[in-house]
């Protein structure tokens, strides 16, 4: 269908970088571009694939769509993704155009445009102080400004819901911009996350912290020594994933392509804001959490533990106390570790939360 075409985005930003260029990145149900912006000034660039028009027919027919009531173009839903530690953006795309793990094609197949961006102090973003900088809070404002600026008809389109959907560290920033931004987002989609804190010490143990530079100077030259990274293939499995739903080539990968996660980050997560951590009564608007069975780092490896008779990803209903009971939903897929996406159970679960974000309009 056309509409995907020009209402797919793909944007990385960084901070307090001067440099713009574009580049292709490639997708099955639609165009996306790669930019590099600097989200230091308050204009935000966009860059939009706009399917140049295959003849004059195709052109008037774009108008009179555009133009008509009850538009298409005009009632898109634009997804924002945030990535967790030890990933980049491309956690969202992971495999490309024809993976089965990628949920920018979930997202592009049901019309949605989605916007991705590599967080501060990762892949190609900036990478200022890893203490003072690199934070939970900063990343949250940067987030803010990605929303507004979806919002603000970019280029003369407009979209009439705004979803966000985080992983892990990413999905902790969506709880955060809920309690310090209210209801800027239509819907919230927190996956590989919990409001159970119990396990993520241990698991912060078993990450075997370890200065990024050292073991990968290629990758991280140049890096402080406040960047960090799981240590190696075996730290990543035992928190990122659950044997054997996992194809190993897809661990391997995850491995060699690990992101560092600054200590600024580390210590900021429990405590997102000032405020302190849940609940997060400014929020009201409908939340789904999908968090796998055996996510180790938010559910000590069995999300079906009880709290208070119910279980561990139920539970976090508790942290949106303004959130009515039928607009708070969970999913919990099968033999799946903290790495949603990047298990067998992807395809299920990317239309399961398809099926969720149709429900609201
Ligand atoms: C919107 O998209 C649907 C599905 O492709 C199509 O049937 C319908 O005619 C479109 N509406 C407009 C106004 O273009
Ligand atoms: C999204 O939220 C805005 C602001 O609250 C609202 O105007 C708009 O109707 C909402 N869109 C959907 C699809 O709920």
């Amino acid at each position: 269908m056309i509409l995907t075409t020009f209402l797919t985005l793909l944007q990385l930003i960084t901070f307090l970088a001067a440099t713009q260029r574009s580049s292709r990145l490639s997708a099955k149900h639609g165009s996306c571009y790669e930019s590099y912006q600097d989200i230091s000034v308050s204009a935000l660039n966009y860059n939009i694939k706009l399917a140049p028009p295959k003849d004059q027919d195709a052109l008037t027919d774009f108008v009179v769509r555009y133009t008509s009531d009850n538009s298409n173009i005009t009632k898109e839903t634009a997804e924002l993704a945030i990535h967790g530690i030890n990933a980049d953006h491309t956690y969202w795309h992971f495999g490309g155009e024809d993976s089965k793990y990628s949920y920018v094609e979930a997202a592009l197949k049901a019309g949605h445009a989605i916007m991705m961006y590599d967080r501060l102090g990762v892949g190609k973003s900036d990478k200022p102080d890893g203490i003072k900088e690199v934070q939970m809070p900063t990343e949250v404002e940067i987030a803010v400004k990605l929303i507004e600026h979806l919002q603000s008809k970019p280029r003369g389109l407009s979209f009439n819901g705004y979803i966000g959907i985080g992983h892990s560290y990413g999905s902790a920033q969506l709880t955060a911009l809920a309690s310090k931004h209210g209801n800027l987002l239509n819907g919230t989609i927190l996956t590989g996350y919990s409001t159970s804190a119990t396990s993520a010490s241990h698991s912060y143990a078993t990450w075997t912290s370890t200065i990024a530079a050292e073991p990968d100077p290629e990758r991280f030259n140049g890096l402080p020594s406040t960047s960090t990274v799981s240590n190696n293939r075996m730290t990543v499995q035992q928190n990122f994933f659950t044997y054997p739903n996992y194809d190993p080539a897809v661990l391997d990968a995850t491995t060699s392509g690990k992101q560092p996660a600054t200590l600024g980050e580390l210590l900021t997560i429990l405590q997102p804001l000032p405020a302190g951590p849940t609940p997060y009564p400014q929020y009201s608007n409908p939340v789904l959490v999908v968090t796998g069975d055996k996510d180790y780092i938010f559910c000590a490896g069995d999300c079906y533990q009880q709290v208070d008779g119910v279980n561990i990803v139920a539970k976090t209903k508790e942290a949106f106390p303004n959130v009515p009971e039928s607009s708070f939903s969970t999913y919990i897929p099968a033999g799946t570790g903290h790495a949603v996406n990047l298990h067998f159970s992807a395809p299920e679960t990317y239309e399961e939360i398809q099926k969720w974000i149709a429900s609201l309009s």
